[in-house]
């Protein structure tokens, strides 16, 4: 369970840019929850992401992870708790290494230095064995450097990467967005996959509302740091993309866009 509390957000604080992005921000994601994020750009998503991960300082207000207050932890250290593939391929993984070392690097993640590429016969095997379960072809490949794999390929390997180790969360950030539809489609049921099978808690931010609606048990979408739609169990399942995308246009009309 993540639980962010009264979050408050100012960016260039005390300057003549300054912006407040999050009022008095709260939102409690539970065990096993799969989140869809949707909203509009500049809306706050990318933003609430990097608050829970630590990549953004905040100004007020706290984060829980399994009830552990987390908000003074750095980044680092959440981490190792906290799994998160970003839109970019090329971002979840090191090009000039190749797979078994990439995904060598991401099992023995929060080990010393030294550890880090250390891995037996055993243990090799059995990551060609996962990477032959993708589907991808990618099980022949597994000393080629990751940075001559095509897009899709290296971000199904973010995402096996980012939940080798047990995380308590899972982030999503446009995670299918730089990708072809068919290939998109592919990463997002793979997705849908290792979520059941883990049985993680999960927050995608997505802008295809249909993943939105389709996948996941909850769908939250944003506008100026306000969640302004909320729905899970029977509520979600009735939901359609008409229905999100008439509240989007809405809120866009209401903005003069
Ligand atoms: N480092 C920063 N400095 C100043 N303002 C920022 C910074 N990061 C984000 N913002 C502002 O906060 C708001 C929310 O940005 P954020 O990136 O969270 O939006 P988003 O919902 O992820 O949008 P998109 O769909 O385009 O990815 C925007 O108005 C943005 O300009
Ligand atoms: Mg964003």
């Amino acid at each position: 369970m993540i639980e962010l509390k009264n979050i408050v957000k100012i960016f260039n604080a005390a300057t003549v840019n300054e912006t407040q992005l999050f009022k008095n921000f709260s939102l409690s994601v539970k065990k096993g929850e799969f989140l869809s994020v949707v909203g509009s750009n500049g809306s706050g998503k990318t933003t609430l992401l990097n608050i829970i991960s630590g990549s953004l300082p905040i100004n007020g207000g706290e984060v829980l992870l399994e009830g552990e207050n987390i908000t003074k932890l750095p980044e680092y250290v959440r981490a190792r708790r906290i799994g998160r593939v970003f839109q970019d391929p090329s971002v979840g993984t090191v090009p000039n290494m190749t797979i078994t070392e990439n995904l060598s690097l991401a099992l023995n993640k929060g080990k010393p230095y030294m550890l880090k590429f250390a891995i037996n016969r055993r243990k090799k095997y059995q990551l060609k064995e996962l990477v032959l379960q993708l589907g991808l072809g990618l099980e022949d490949k597994m000393d080629v450097p990751v940075g001559l794999l095509s897009g899709g390929q290296r971000q199904a390997l973010s995402l096996i990467m980012s939940t080798l180790t047990p995380v308590d969360l899972l982030l999503l950030d446009e995670h299918t967005a730089a990708l072809d539809p068919r290939t998109a489609e592919t990463i997002m049921k793979l997705t849908d996959e290792i979520v059941r099978k883990k049985g993680l808690t999960v927050i995608m931010v997505t802008h295809n509302l249909r993943y939105a609606v389709e996948y996941g048990s909850r769908l939250i979408m944003m506008d100026k740091g306000n969640i302004v739609i909320d729905k899970s169990g029977e509520d979600k399942t009735n939901t359609s993309v008409e229905d999100v995308l008439r509240v989007f246009n809405e809120i866009s009309i209401e903005c003069g866009n």
